[in-house]
């Protein structure tokens, strides 16, 4: 048997240790010596867990140990993971992680500390949750030129647009029904502002480009703003509204990646993708179009994503499973103010006639859908209920030029939009 360890006895701990016992007969398959979990690291007891014999809370009984080959970090955060993490991969002790905060932040470093000591750092859990999403990008795609990936890469941010979307409710109504149902944390800022995507869409960058794409360089807007009126425009657009994290290559080989709420036509892939479920669709040359869709989140999601690396790092005693992103300086991505799109704009009413003024051919959004009635009155004012605006779509600008005519405005809400040719 090979012997592993789990850091951290939390929901993803938890699933790991009840996937190995559960499926050892599939694990055999492809590892015929079978895995054992010998120690769960917890600061807690769990008199009642059918692990308990084997819980520790000195972190040095695992790394003293020699017959430990395999580690899963599911502790979450950068310190405590961190140095257990660098310690065990001194001593040439794979890591399988689900911990997009420290693979975002010290990727590079891990993966280069794995190589030194001829073991790996794997982290197929990090993004997508059980979304086979890096091993298609690393192996499966790996003869790809990949171009464009976007993702709906956060459950609860997904589950909150669509119970808005669905029901009618605001943000902050939809924000608390997600915490009672355990869908969103506690301190959800992470997943409602955007950072829990930008860290994975800078990893997925990472991977399809070689290089370190850092998270703190990818442009970030989470969902906190979007209202009711977003939702009537997307109707009258025949569009979703999506938190996406959007990674591009240029015909220079230069990666604009952002991370915002877009709109995503109907006809888009993507669009379907409801709830807590991720979606990503990859667009390499030759391939064209691929989408993965599944859970990105949850116990036995993520346990099925952290037990493929486990069985990865089985499979490859003594080196280092092979990696596309090489680490290296973090490669400067495309400015933000250069990236090119169109957007959905609300203005004061009083202010349409700037609009047409600023932008030239703007397409106002009620005046083409009977969609959007409820929410605006004939041409694309608001009903009386509701403040006085104008919306309109633009037509493809740069989001510099963008900021510097919304800037002439009293006031302006907006939301990109997904470029059709990219569903
Ligand atoms: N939950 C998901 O669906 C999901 C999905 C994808 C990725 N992830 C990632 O997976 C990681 C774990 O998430 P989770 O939801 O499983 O978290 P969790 O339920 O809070 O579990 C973490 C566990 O680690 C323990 N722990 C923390 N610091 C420790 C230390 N220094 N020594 C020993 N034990 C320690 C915690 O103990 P205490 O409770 O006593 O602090 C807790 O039992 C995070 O990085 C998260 O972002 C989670």
């Amino acid at each position: 048997m090979i012997k592993a360890a789990i850091l951290g006895y939390g929901t993803v701990g938890s699933g790991v240790a009840a996937l190995i016992d559960q499926n050892s007969a599939e694990i055999r398959r492809s590892v015929p010596e079978g895995i054992e979990v010998k120690y769960i690291l917890d600061l807690r007891d769990f008199p009642d867990s059918p692990y308990r014999d084997r819980m520790v809370k000195d972190v040095n009984v695992i790394l003293e140990d020699p017959e430990i080959k395999i580690i899963c970090e599911t502790m979450g955060g950068k310190g405590a993971a961190y140095q257990f993490s660098k310690a065990a991969l001194e001593k040439g002790i794979s890591v399988c992680t689900s911990n997009k905060e420290l693979v975002a932040a010290f990727g590079p470093e891990l993966m280069a500390t794995a190589a030194a000591h001829h073991c790996s750092y794997l982290f197929e859990a990090s993004v997508g949750g059980g979304i086979p999403l890096l091993r298609t990008l690393n192996t499966g795609l790996s003869q790809e030129n990949i171009t464009r990936v976007a993702g709906i890469l956060n459950g609860t941010t997904n589950y909150i647009l669509t119970k808005m979307n669905r029901d009618g409710a605001d943000f902050d109504t939809v924000l608390r029904r997600a915490q009672e149902l355990g869908y969103a944390e506690r301190n959800p800022e992470a997943d409602v502002e955007g950072h829990d995507t930008a860290r994975k869409i800078a990893i997925i960058t990472s991977l399809i480009s070689g290089r370190t794409a850092r998270y703190e360089d990818v442009p970030c807007e989470g969902i906190t703003k979007i209202d009711r009126m977003d939702f009537a425009c997307a109707a009258a657009l025949h569009a979703e509204v999506k938190l996406l994290g959007l990674c591009e290559k240029d015909g220079d080989g230069r990666y604009a990646v952002i991370t915002a709420p877009f709109l995503v036509p109907e006809e888009s892939l993507l669009a379907p993708v409801q709830d807590v479920f991720n979606g990503v669709l990859i667009h390499g040359t030759m391939v064209d179009d691929v989408v993965l869709i599944g859970r990105g989140a949850g116990r036995d999601a993520t346990a099925s994503a952290v037990v493929s690396d486990v069985i990865d790092a089985a499979r490859h005693p003594g080196e280092t499973v092979p990696c596309p992103w090489k680490g290296g300086d973090p490669m400067p991505l495309v400015p933000v103010a250069e990236q090119k799109r169109r957007f959905l704009v609300r203005v004061p009413a009083a202010e349409a006639g700037l609009a047409a003024q600023l932008f030239g051919a703007v397409r106002p959004v009620a005046a083409e859908s009977g969609a959007a009635r409820p929410a605006f009155g004939e041409n694309g004012k608001s009903q009386p209920e509701q403040k006085e605006e104008y919306a309109f779509v633009t037509p493809v600008l740069s989001e510099g030029e963008f900021a510097k005519k919304a800037g002439e405005f009293s006031s302006v809400h907006r939301i990109r939009l997904l470029d059709p040719d990219m569903v």
